[in-house]
């Protein structure tokens, strides 16, 4: 695939897919689907195609954002808990030559002493969080902001 500019991936960590379910008074009432339906519509507002893909295996994220390298113009990654320990996705977004925008649906600086951590903060852009459901709007708003200049 040649790489195309204007396209995201929007990459989801461990325990996002049962969002919705999962500690609402923390995470929200929305299904990751309605999170990434906002997505959507917030990138094709920006002519941005948008791809998603959610797993609970840092693997699959890992060898995605090497799949990533050459076809994606930017990644948008909520790592979920990979975020405080995961030094492999934190490698693999340092080899990704485009934008990253980290994105949380809570405020992890707020939270437990271990959420305070993130090893992807410093390989990303920018982190956008503790803006509910309206963070993945903001971080495709962040990610065309930085793709037009
Ligand atoms: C999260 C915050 C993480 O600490 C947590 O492990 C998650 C979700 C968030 O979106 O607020 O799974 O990334």
């Amino acid at each position: 695939m040649l790489r195309s500019p204007k396209s995201v991936l929007l990459l989801s960590g461990p325990n996002l897919d049962i969002l919705g379910e999962r500690e609402p008074e923390v995470y929200g009432q929305q299904t990751l689907e309605e999170h990434v339906s906002a997505a959507r519509l917030a990138a094709a507002g920006r002519g941005l195609t948008l791809d998603h893909l959610q797993s609970n295996a840092e693997h699959v994220l890992v060898e995605a954002i090497h799949e990533a390298r050459g076809s994606y113009g930017a990644i948008i990654i909520n790592p979920a808990a990979f975020t405080h320990y995961s030094w492999a996705i934190h490698d693999a977004l340092a080899a990704f030559d485009g934008p990253v925008v980290e994105v949380h649906l809570s405020n992890p600086a707020g939270r437990e002493q271990w959420r305070r951590t993130s090893v992807v903060s410093p390989v990303a852009t920018g982190t956008i969080a503790g803006f509910g459901r309206e963070g993945y709007r903001l971080a495709v708003e962040a990610v065309a902001a930085i793709l037009d200049t």
